[in-house]
């Protein structure tokens, strides 16, 4: 007979107590506990500092608990609503932004701004191009205030910034010369260099140690850049006075593991590892535990697959397809997740899917009843995340807490 096995059976009971028939997203925090001090130890033995991805987290309470326990305040933030309440809810946080904001987005940002966050020493800015440094410059002079600029590096994702080999040197020197030139306006703070091909590409295309050292040589020739055509900015960057602290970021949760011997970066980045959704199942994240979870009620059941159509064919097909198998139609679906809960479970590719009422398919002895839950895996966080309403911290077989995520704007 196949059902939930014990874990499942008591997140099930603990969703039943609380007569929790939504679908709904779990956040298992015993596991979250351990996945954070996996991650708190490593960048303690890595000799670096952990900076929270807000996107992949977008909830305060989420954010406020493993802030807590990992003791930092870094924040990593891609999306000028989300930034602006950030600032407004963590007024002590440091934030990096994660991409290049359209200038535009900038004036909002601080035309909303309210509050004891102070921009200037607890807020770095990313720029990919001199031409959005101009922007940013005509915009710091117009009202009167200094960004703070952190270049975007491409280490080997070849998703912009500044390149590798010499078009990137030209680049750099031609974004340091501006910072230069208006230190009233602008200030150096560092770099960000994101590699998660590092661990995503097949073996074919290098393997991780190889791929990892490229990107880190890259990284280090940038900052020897600095170092030598701009020594002022460095000892500006790393004296820190009156602005943020000198951060050489890298890394996300799919290579964070990776950094323990590189010398170059002193901050790393990370959000989905965390939570651990199927995309994350790496070598290098073995460590983690699946913690985000999708719970939706079975609202009914069937013994056989019977595809809609006339004549003898949809039967036929209905028969082969449906072979030892018995039907679910949940609460829900179409979501970015795979069922994980009674094991077994599979999207019916050939019924098709349904937001209102996914069919799945599961083995034919499964002992799932009307109003049971089923279990699912989201595949990312940062989607998902803002799709269910509160989520459900659980805890020990009981729902502890429901907390709000971000507002999808
Ligand atoms: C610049 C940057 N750093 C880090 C991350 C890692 O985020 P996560 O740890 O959620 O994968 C991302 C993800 O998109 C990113 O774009």
């Amino acid at each position: 007979m196949s059902t939930h096995d014990a874990y499942f059976c008591e997140l099930q009971a603990a969703l039943q107590a609380e007569g929790e028939l939504l679908p709904r997203l779990i956040v298992d925090l015993d596991r979250l506990d351990h996945n954070i001090d996996q991650a708190v130890a490593f960048a303690a033995r890595a000799g670096k500092t952990l900076r929270l991805v807000e996107k992949s987290l977008p909830s305060f309470e989420l954010l406020d608990y493993i802030a807590r326990r990992a003791g930092t305040r870094r924040l990593m933030s891609f999306h000028q609503p989300f930034l602006t309440l950030d600032a407004q809810h963590w007024p002590d946080a440091d934030i990096l932004l994660g991409k290049p904001m359209p200038v535009a987005l900038v004036e909002r940002f601080y035309h909303s701004l309210t509050g004891a966050f102070d921009p200037q020493r607890q807020l770095q800015w990313l720029i990919d191009s001199p031409e959005r440094l101009q922007q940013y410059l005509v915009l710091a002079q117009q009202r009167g205030i200094r960004l703070n600029v952190n270049l975007e590096l491409d280490v080997g994702l070849h998703r912009g910034g500044i390149a590798q080999g010499e078009a990137g040197t030209r680049m750099l020197r031609e974004l340091l010369r501006t910072i230069e030139q208006h230190p009233q306006h602008l200030a150096f703070t560092g770099f960000m260099g994101y590699e998660p091909h590092v661990a995503m590409l097949p073996r074919l295309f290098g393997a991780p140690e190889r791929l990892l050292a490229q990107a880190m040589a890259t990284y280090q020739a940038r900052v020897e850049q600095v170092q030598r055509e701009v020594p002022a900015l460095w000892a500006q960057a790393l004296a820190a006075v009156g602005q943020p602290p000198l951060i050489l970021n890298t890394a996300g949760s799919p290579t964070y593991r990776l950094h323990e011997q590189e010398q170059v970066s002193n901050e790393l980045a990370l959000g989905s590892g965390l939570l651990k959704p199927t995309h994350f199942d790496l070598p290098s994240l073995a460590g983690h535990l699946p913690a985000l979870f999708v719970a939706t009620p079975v609202l009914k059941t069937a013994d056989a697959l019977t595809l809609p159509g006339a004549g003898p064919l949809p039967a036929f097909v209905s028969r082969l397809a449906g072979r030892g198998k018995q039907v679910l139609f949940i609460y829900g679906g179409n979501w970015l997740a795979d069922p994980v809960s009674p094991a077994g479970l599979t999207a019916s590719k050939l019924y098709g899917t349904s937001s209102n009422q996914q069919v799945l398919l599961a083995p034919a002895d499964t002992a799932l009843q009307v109003d049971d839950l089923v279990f699912m895996r989201p595949t990312q966080s940062e989607a998902v995340l803002l799709q269910f309403g509160d989520l459900l911290a659980v805890r020990a077989g009981r729902v502890v807490g429901h907390w709000p995520v971000f507002a999808n704007q």
